[in-house]
């Protein structure tokens, strides 16, 4: 957007819209590209500014805020978080608002100095609960931590009902629109990819934020990325329902295949599944995305793994699609493995033990040589039976 949008009396949104960025930490792809909020507050007696946008964006951050004020007078920039896609432009503001002090918590001031140089004399650390007074509007900061920095705060203004909680709530969407209500559809998903891809592996700091925000009455969500909700209920509903673990009776297959044996066995598995009404979500990872996988993996009851035997372990697009999801930590906890290998074998084995390792209960894999044979169809038919029946019990 180019447009300064009034969000509420005096607080206005001033950031930046990246329509054409198509990946993010070099990870997350960005098919509707993304934004960098940033939230001017403007009090009767003091400015304050709501985290910066990405480094390229800093001119337009400016310019947005001299429609409003002149960027001299502000006050205090608060950080909720150190992120460069937010701290970007930390320096750039600083140096045109010569009195202003940055706010963030104690660890988010040596993260500034560690990012920025900003010096400790330009700093005011805030600690949970405090609040600042900028004349008739009142920031008040929250302590977050590890959403999904060790520093992370957020930021609360009651005059405006409006809750800043910088990445967490976020979802990457570039849009002419700023509400989430005008933008429909996407939000929600969104949302979700973002929280699996960044939030997950924090899930019980993400249900304590949530705790401390239901505190509040809260009238306007406004992340740092893509759609500010004004009804919050919905983004709150969400996100409590994924922290909290809840689970769908689905499955999500994820494979690689050389020459079509690993794949003939993921057929017959994911026949049996489907004939035991369960839902089946299929990703061949030559092709897939990790991040839609890590979606599907919020609520999935059970994770399948098929791989060829690469070099006496697993394919390599499989070991890093395993190594990402044990960090990423999805709640749910069965698995189930399977492969071809020529000789020696040895995919499924060396999966069964990472999956184990990260608290999956694995059931005993189906692993042969070569391309299937009717029995080997017939086994790979019965895992996928077993692991049908497992979700369904729940
Ligand atoms: C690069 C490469 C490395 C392999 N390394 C092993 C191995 O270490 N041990 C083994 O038993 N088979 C190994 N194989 C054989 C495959 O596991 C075997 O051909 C398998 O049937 C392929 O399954 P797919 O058709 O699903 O790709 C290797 C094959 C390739 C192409
Ligand atoms: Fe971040
Ligand atoms: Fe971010």
């Amino acid at each position: 957007m180019s447009k300064v949008v009034e969000m509420a009396p005096g607080i206005f949104w001033v950031g930046a819209t990246d329509w054409h960025r198509r990946i993010f930490d070099c990870f997350f792809s960005l098919p509707y590209g993304t934004s960098y909020n940033s939230y001017l507050i403007k009090g009767g007696q003091k400015t304050a500014l709501i985290d910066t946008v990405a480094r390229e964006f800093g001119d337009q951050l400016i310019g947005k805020i001299g429609t409003v004020v002149d960027p001299s007078t502000i006050d205090y920039l608060v950080m909720n978080h150190a992120e460069p896609d937010h701290g970007g432009t930390i320096p750039q503001v600083m140096a045109a608002a010569p009195k202003a002090k940055l706010v963030a918590t104690k660890r988010g001031v040596e993260m500034a100095a560690v990012f920025y140089d900003v010096p400790p004399e330009r700093c005011r650390i805030v600690a949970d609960g405090e609040t600042l007074d900028l004349g008739g509007k009142t920031l008040q900061f929250l302590d977050t931590p590890w959403l999904h920095w060790p520093e992370t705060m957020t930021t609360f203004c009651p005059q405006g009902q409006a809750l800043f909680p910088c990445d967490f709530l976020g979802a990457h969407i570039a849009s002419d629109k700023l509400f989430a209500e005008e933008i429909g559809g996407l939000s929600i998903p969104e949302a979700k990819r973002y929280y699996a891809a960044i939030m997950m592996p924090f899930a019980s700091r993400a249900l304590r934020a949530l705790d401390k925000f239901d505190e509040l009455p809260v009238k306007l969500v406004a992340p740092s990325h893509g759609p500010v909700h004004s009804t919050p209920e919905h983004i709150l509903g969400a996100q409590r329902r994924w922290a909290s673990g809840a689970l769908e009776p689905k499955i999500v297959v994820l494979y690689a295949t050389m020459y079509g044996s690993t794949e003939a066995l993921k057929a017959a598995l994911v026949d049996a599944v489907s004939s035991k009404g369960v839902e089946v979500v299929e990703y061949n990872l030559a092709v897939a995305d990790l991040s839609h996988i890590m979606a599907d993996l919020v609520d999935a009851r059970a994770l399948v793994v098929g791989s060829p035997t690469f070099i006496g372990g697993a394919h390599p697009l499989v070991h890093t699609a395993v190594e990402t999801v044990r960090m990423l930590r999805p709640p749910g906890k069965l698995a189930a493995v399977f492969g071809s290998s020529g000789w020696s074998g040895g995919a499924a084995a060396h999966l069964k033990a990472r999956l184990e390792s990260a608290g999956y209960e694995v059931l005993e894999p189906v692993e042969i040589k070569g391309p299937p044979r009717a029995a080997d169809l017939e086994a790979a038919r019965a895992l996928g039976q077993q692991v049908a029946e497992r979700v369904l019990a729940g």
